[in-house]
């Protein structure tokens, strides 16, 4: 059925303004003032912002990892993510040496399938190259339409890849059109580092984030930097968590480098002392990055604000207190890394950002969404509201005020990171594709409605105007 949206304030990543929205189809069929139509449903959006729904760009759900697998799949996952006014999300998929990279991708594709509510699409983690696996990359961007290729330069024996791995992704990607992403910590230091640390008897959660110190990331990220530099090609750096990866990301797009970072919630309003908290609750707080002194989050925010820093990526990987980060009580390296984050990222940016006046509310539609869409392949389908988009949208009352909570969230965990947080700003009604998915925040989509969406080759929508969007 149409529908048409009133009386609400829309806001894209370049401009705000008052008008009515018709939707058919799945897609946006009108942008204008009195659209009258008796046979729509009409919507009423008084007092609300009107934003493009929100892109994702990472999230592990179902994943395996520490011995142990994340509490949220893809359907609590994507049902929490759409509460929080995400309409797409981009999850990693994980690769095994030796195994065709096809059937990795299938083993995602049967964890998503018949679950997701919203649209998904994935990245593929690269954990060796060779000339299987370059032949593979072109099959994957062809037929899956995945065009970024995630490296992990941590986790030593688990995920990292040595520098000639990276190097050569950063080859195939150029090549091949596809953007890789990077989490960059030195992940042998980090070896070192924590062997010393048992070895003295420091097992408790704080020494994480000790054994992990800014200086690791920051290495790691000028590294990423300069070998994207030498094979000329394009980065993106995942979840940067303090001034020394900024710094050195800064100093790369000032030489006009295509190289581009994310940040998360939690790196902006939690810090290490966190990790201090009683009784083993410092586990929750738990990440890779660590939490990271005060000082680091107004460097975050300013570098969300002057463009060194482009997305908010939730991370989330979600571990249920009970029985899975307990894992690592008496030896912090069992504690398994991540968080439930997918749910409150719009919101916390919303309400930390814009109602605090660090970002504007055009930022804060570009951070969450549309410069996501561009990066990842995903504009103009998504990311953006105009004629001929799909119809993504998120209803958003600015003004009301509630506090984050285990009590009220959709995640499937047992704990929130933002526990007790007060925040102002929520998503009421979310639309993917024209249905709702959240109606007067309640939940009434279905699982298996999300389509799995083939990306664009990186460059390709880029520096696309919404104009230009129309041609395409
Ligand atoms: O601690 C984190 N970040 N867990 C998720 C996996 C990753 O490194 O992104
Ligand atoms: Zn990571
Ligand atoms: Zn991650």
């Amino acid at each position: 059925m149409k529908k048409i949206i009133k009386n609400g304030t829309v806001v894209t990543a370049s401009d705000t303004f008052s008008a009515d929205i018709c939707i058919e189809n799945g897609v946006v069929s009108m942008i204008g003032h009195e659209l009258h139509d008796p046979q729509a449903e009409i919507i009423d959006a008084s007092g609300c912002y009107i934003f493009p729904g929100g892109i994702d760009p990472h999230t592990h759900l179902d994943m395996p990892f520490g011995g142990t697998v994340t509490k949220d799949d893809f359907e609590t996952g994507t049902i929490a993510a759409a509460f929080g006014g995400t309409t797409t999300i981009i999850d990693f998929c994980l690769t095994n040496k030796g195994e065709p990279l096809q059937s990795a991708i299938d083993t995602w594709h049967k964890k998503s399938k018949d679950k997701a509510v919203i649209d998904y699409s994935f990245h593929l983690m690269i954990g060796e190259i060779n000339d299987d696996v370059l032949t593979e990359l072109k099959e994957v961007i062809n037929k899956e339409g995945i065009t970024s290729f995630k490296v992990f330069m941590a986790y030593k024996n688990v995920f990292q890849a040595d520098d000639g791995t990276l190097y050569r992704t950063l080859l195939a990607a150029k090549d091949l059109g596809a953007l890789v992403m990077v989490h960059a910590e030195n992940g042998d230091v980090i070896d070192y580092l924590t062997k010393q640390a048992l070895k003295e008897g420091k097992t408790d959660p704080i020494y994480h984030a000790l054994t992990r110190p800014p200086e690791v990331e920051g290495e790691a990220t000028g590294r990423a930097c300069q070998l994207t530099e030498l094979a000329d090609s394009q980065l993106y750096v995942v979840h940067v968590s303090c001034k020394e990866a900024v710094e050195q990301i800064s100093k790369a797009r000032d030489k006009g480098l295509n190289i581009w970072g994310e940040t998360c919630p939690q790196y902006l309003v939690l810090d290490k002392t966190y990790l201090e908290k009683p009784n083993f609750e410092g586990a929750k707080y738990v990440w890779s990055p660590p939490l990271r002194d005060k000082e680091h989050q107004e460097v975050l925010w300013n570098a969300l604000k002057n463009g060194q820093l482009q997305t908010l990526g939730s991370d989330q990987c979600s571990f249920d207190f009970k029985g899975q980060k307990e894992l690592g009580r008496g030896d912090f390296t069992k504690i398994p890394n991540g968080g439930p984050t997918i749910e409150d990222r719009i919101s916390i940016l919303f309400s930390e950002g814009v109602q605090k006046g660090r970002i504007t509310l055009n930022q804060f539609v570009d951070i969450t969404s549309t410069r996501i869409a561009k990066l990842f392949g995903l504009f103009p389908k998504k990311g953006t509201i105009a004629v001929g988009t799909d119809a993504d949208i998120v209803i958003f009352d600015p003004k009301k005020e509630r506090v984050l909570s285990a009590n009220t969230h959709h995640m499937a965990v047992d704990y929130n990171a933002f526990e007790g947080m007060k925040i102002k700003g929520e998503p009421i009604t979310v639309l993917s594709r024209g249905e709702y998915v959240i109606k007067n925040k309640t939940f009434v989509g279905k699982p298996g409605r999300g389509q799995y969406i083939k990306r664009a080759k990186y460059g390709k929508s880029l520096n696309l105007s919404v104009n230009e969007t129309l041609r395409i």
